[in-house]
């Protein structure tokens, strides 16, 4: 038997109609039961995003932005989405109570020449092998420093180290007013500060005038502006393949300091003593033989000791989906913590712009340590900074040394600049001091 079903144009448009409506209910109804709620943020455009909306000092773009989001919001670099957190509690939140969902690194261009990619402090990687790197390099780096000085004056080898390194910046400082009537400071403070790093690495220190060293000092300047925020090439992946500036010079430095790093390690190598040990590279090559040898477990190969002195030399992603503020991280989010914004938040600081180191100490003259604890510079939890003693330690006796035996000066008209110039470190413009031996009872600026 055949039905002849009679259906018009108007009973098909209906029913299609019905159909589509009934799917758009189920895939809400759906949606509902999981639906996360994303961090709030900018409109962004195709391609780029927001990455040319940042402006010379994306860390003021950002705290712009907080007064509109809040402390959590999430903006597009070029096709790449990134979370920026602010503030001392979601900062914490981040590096200290979801430290391992936040613990991995972005895979930057900038960065993947380091080490030949296998960089601790930016290596993609987080997990046993990034933990036995990290706890090998802290070891060398806590031994080699808290070592016994040679000479008697030194309390152990960095004092040593960072004395004759600051015995040095005195030098240059007083020679070049005498010769030039004053100087820039940045070069010979770079100088230094690689020199305490190469002794305790190498055991070798370099003259400032040094051409192998200038060159490594030199290009670093270009790559802490290229290494920033805001590096198109990170973020629009063909930009990779212009002839720019910018984008060649992480790869000219790090080539020159892999080189650098690696004719070290391997002269270290041919030449190494288990019963003499002289610096971290030989410490790093005694650790591992006798890992080696007890255990037959995995330790650092040469390549890795190579990448672990690189980090003594020298932005974040989750490793799992997760929750801030309320919010849905997916997992693998690029995350900028932005320490700017702490360490000048106006709830936390009176007056944050204002060079006024009394601000630390309490009423009795004693240092407020729960204030001290509120500056951020080294980061938290575990990607802290591996040379946090070092690096303290080391600007104590730079800065109290310095201001001991120079009285400081500007010159006559010039105004000084603390805006800093924007890269993966903050640097001082360019200026100029001069300098004088101080006779005892002269003041300073
Ligand atoms: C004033 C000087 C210094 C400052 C302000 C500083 C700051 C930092 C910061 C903010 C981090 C990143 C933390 C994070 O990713 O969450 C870091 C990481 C690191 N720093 Fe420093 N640092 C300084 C000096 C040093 C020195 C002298 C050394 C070595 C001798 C060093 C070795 C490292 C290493 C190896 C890492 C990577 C740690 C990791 O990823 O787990 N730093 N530093």
């Amino acid at each position: 038997m055949i039905f002849h079903l009679a259906v018009t144009p108007g009973e098909v448009t209906i029913t299609l109609i019905i159909l589509v409506v009934i799917f758009v209910f189920v895939k809400t109804l759906g949606n509902k039961g999981r639906k996360r709620l994303s961090p709030p943020g900018p409109w962004s455009f195709p391609i780029i995003g927001n990455l040319f909306q940042l402006g010379d000092h994306p860390y003021l773009t950002f705290m712009e932005m907080r007064k509109k989001y809040g402390d959590v919001f999430m903006l597009r670099l070029g096709m790449v989405p990134v979370l920026v957190v602010n503030g001392m509690e979601m900062v914490k939140q981040v590096l200290l109570k979801d430290t391992e969902h936040f613990a991995g690194r972005p895979d930057m261009h900038s960065f993947s020449f380091l080490a030949e990619g296998k960089s601790l402090s930016f290596s993609v990687n987080y997990g046993e092998s990034w933990k036995l790197h990290k706890k090998i390099a802290s070891n060398a780096l806590r031994t080699f420093s808290k070592a016994e000085a040679k000479s008697s004056t030194c309390s152990c080898l960095l004092e040593e180290h960072v004395t004759e390194e600051v015995s040095e910046l005195v030098k240059v400082f007083t020679e070049s007013t005498s010769k030039n009537g004053s100087f820039d400071p940045r070069n010979a403070i770079t100088c230094a500060v690689a020199n305490v790093v190469c002794a305790l690495c190498f055991g070798k220190r370099y003259d400032h005038s040094d051409k192998e060293f200038l060159r490594i000092i030199k290009t670093n300047d270009d790559l802490l502006k290229a290494s920033s925020a805001a590096n198109p090439v990170d973020f629009i992946p063909c930009f990779r393949y212009l002839p720019l500036r910018i984008i060649n010079a992480p790869r000219e430095f790090y080539r020159a300091l892999n080189k650098f790093i690696a004719l070290h390690v391997q002269d270290h190598i041919t030449t190494y003593d288990k019963d003499h040990i002289r610096d971290i590279t030989d410490a790093l090559l005694n650790t591992c033989h006798n890992k080696y040898a007890s255990t037959k477990t995995a330790t650092l190969n040469d390549d890795e000791i190579i990448s672990t002195v690189s980090d003594l030399f020298g932005a974040g992603i989750t490793t799992a989906d997760t929750t801030l503020n309320g919010y849905f991280i997916p997992r693998k989010t690029c995350t900028f913590i932005n320490m700017y914004q702490v360490n000048h938040d106006e709830t936390i600081w009176d007056n944050p712009s204002l060079f006024r180191p009394e601000r630390f100490l309490n009423e009795n003259g004693e240092l407020n340590k729960s204030l001290v604890e509120k500056v951020l510079i080294f980061g938290m939890g575990i990607r802290k900074c591996l040379g946090e003693d070092v690096a303290r330690n080391e600007i104590f006796i730079f800065i109290t040394t310095v201001l001991q035996q120079l009285s400081l000066r500007t010159c006559p008209r010039a105004e000084l600049d603390l805006t800093p110039t924007y890269g993966l470190t903050m640097k001082p413009k360019p200026y100029q001091l001069q300098a004088e031996l101080r006779s005892s009872g002269s003041s300073s600026v």
